[in-house]
């Protein structure tokens, strides 16, 4: 097959030629679209590597990324959604081959092939988890006595450490492997439809829903379901899903029977679930349930040595290298983001040192405080200057510099992000394109500023 479908995106340049490749078979296109590296899209917007024409597919619906060490599909937070199996997903690993639909009727193929010596698993796992500190190897050990197990594993961790590279690995190191792993966000599915996204729904269990639908426990048949933030899961649907940890079986919504499913349940929080059930927000016995095996990813802070070998991994993966003084003054840093923040970080730095092929000798050193902070657009930072010369702005001259500033970025991040989500059509994935800001990243902050986002979206007219 000829390359001449093969694009690349400039962010995401992977250095080591790879002999895997994937396409994208779609209704329109006489032959599949293919690609070796980076991230591709597909939607209406003729704009994208894959363009679709359908009314009820988003302007970009799908992204498609390749990393190094595997293909993922991800929902951008459509309307109309993506769907595997009958089951609504936001993300799906996939390993061979995945049928999709977009929308309500665009049926999609993704496949990943391999035109050359295959990889083996060894040298994969190496490359997703970085790090060769005691904790990591601590980490290392527990995962690879927990991964052969169908125990249910809870992973904690504070928010960027990599939960989700470890749920990710317990997967690949297990014998479920060449099944789906799947994952669902229980913070990003409204928690009205939360019950019928785990488990399905029959035919015209409620208003709106058309046909019948397996739901993400389904889905994963075989496989590893990933429950990302489960300490978002209402009070009310925790029974159902201790139901289906104990038994192993869910009951679609609407529905009388009760269907097996053998599933490898992994779950993640960055908070404390012992301090949620004291709160009163979660079951003292789905703790139990969830945390069969339980691990604790470590701060970077934790493992600070690892700091330059995870920033050459990212530098490698975007194609540039990083000089040595330039890792140095990374390790000294104090990352409260985490690998995330690090990632981004570097990913910044090669692009304002020119992008991949670059050996990068400076640090693109912004104010600390404002490392993830979105970049000011003229709306907020007028709005922000207007504050000041009215009577609120005399107030801070009452505060110490440093705390003004602290006030003023403060008040400018909530406004930011306000107007980021509404310019965005309430959409957080095209929010995080927009400004820059990974979509975790992103949601981290709107629950700093308490700002809610279902209530948004309700208003929205
Ligand atoms: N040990 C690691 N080696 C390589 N990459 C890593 C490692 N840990 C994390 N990453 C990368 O850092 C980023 C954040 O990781 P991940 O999404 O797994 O974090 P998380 O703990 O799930 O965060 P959150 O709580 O915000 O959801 C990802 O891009 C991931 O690939
Ligand atoms: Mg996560």
């Amino acid at each position: 097959m000829s390359d001449d479908h093969t694009k690349t995106a400039p962010a995401l340049r992977a250095r080591a030629p790879s002999t895997r490749y994937i396409e994208v078979i779609s209704p329109g296109r006489p032959s599949p679209f293919r690609a070796r590296e980076g991230v591709v899209r597909l939607g209406r917007d003729p704009g994208n590597e894959v363009v679709i024409e359908d009314p009820f597919v988003s302007r970009v619906h799908v992204e498609v990324r390749i990393f190094p060490h595997g293909v993922e599909v991800v929902d951008l937070d459509t309307k109309n959604g993506t769907h595997y199996q009958g089951a609504r997903i936001r993300e799906l690993a996939v390993k061979d081959e995945v049928t999709l639909t977009l929308g309500k009727q665009v049926t999609v193929r993704v496949r990943v092939g391999d035109d050359g010596a295959s990889s083996s698993r060894d040298s994969r796992d190496a490359a997703e988890l970085v790090g060769a500190s005691a904790p990591m190897q601590r980490l290392r050990g527990a995962l690879a006595k927990l991964a052969p197990s169908a125990l249910t594993v809870l992973i904690e961790g504070e928010t960027g450490t990599g939960k989700e590279v470890v749920a990710r690995s317990l997967h690949t190191l297990s014998g479920r492997a060449h099944k789906p792993f799947v994952v669902f966000d229980c913070a990003a599915v409204a928690p009205t439809l939360i019950a019928s996204e785990l488990f399905g729904h029959v035919k015209g269990a409620y208003t709106g829903a058309v046909g019948a639908s397996d739901g993400a426990f389904r889905a994963a048949h075989g496989g590893t379901l990933f429950l990302d933030e489960i300490g978002e899961l209402p009070l009310e649907l925790q029974p159902a899903l201790l139901r289906a940890l104990e038994a192993r079986q869910v009951k679609p919504v609407g529905g009388d029977q009760y269907v097996k499913v053998d599933v490898r349940v992994v779950a993640a929080t960055n908070r404390t679930l012992e301090d949620e059930v004291e709160a009163g927000r979660f079951r003292k016995d789905l703790v139990f349930r969830l945390a069969v095996g339980r691990v604790k990813v470590p701060s970077l802070r934790a493992r600070a040595d690892d700091v330059p070998a995870l920033a050459a991994h990212f530098a490698a993966s975007f194609g540039a290298t990083l000089a040595p003084p330039v890792l140095a003054a990374l390790a000294a840093r104090p990352w409260p983001g985490n690998v995330r923040e690090l990632r981004n970080v570097v990913e910044r730095t090669v692009m304002l040192a020119g992008g991949g092929g670059s050996v990068v000798t400076s640090l693109d050193d912004g104010d600390d405080d404002l490392d993830d902070a979105p970049p000011a657009s003229v709306a907020p930072a007028e709005a922000l200057l207007g504050a000041m010369r009215s009577s609120e702005g005399l107030r801070l001259l009452e505060m110490s510099f440093q705390d003004a500033k602290q006030a003023a970025v403060e008040t400018f991040e909530r406004e930011y992000l306000l107007r980021l989500f509404e310019a965005s059509g309430h959409n957080l994935s095209e929010a995080g394109r927009r400004s820059g800001v990974d979509r975790r990243y992103l949601r981290e902050l709107f629950k700093k500023h308490d700002i809610d986002l279902a209530a948004m979206r309700a208003k929205k007219p």
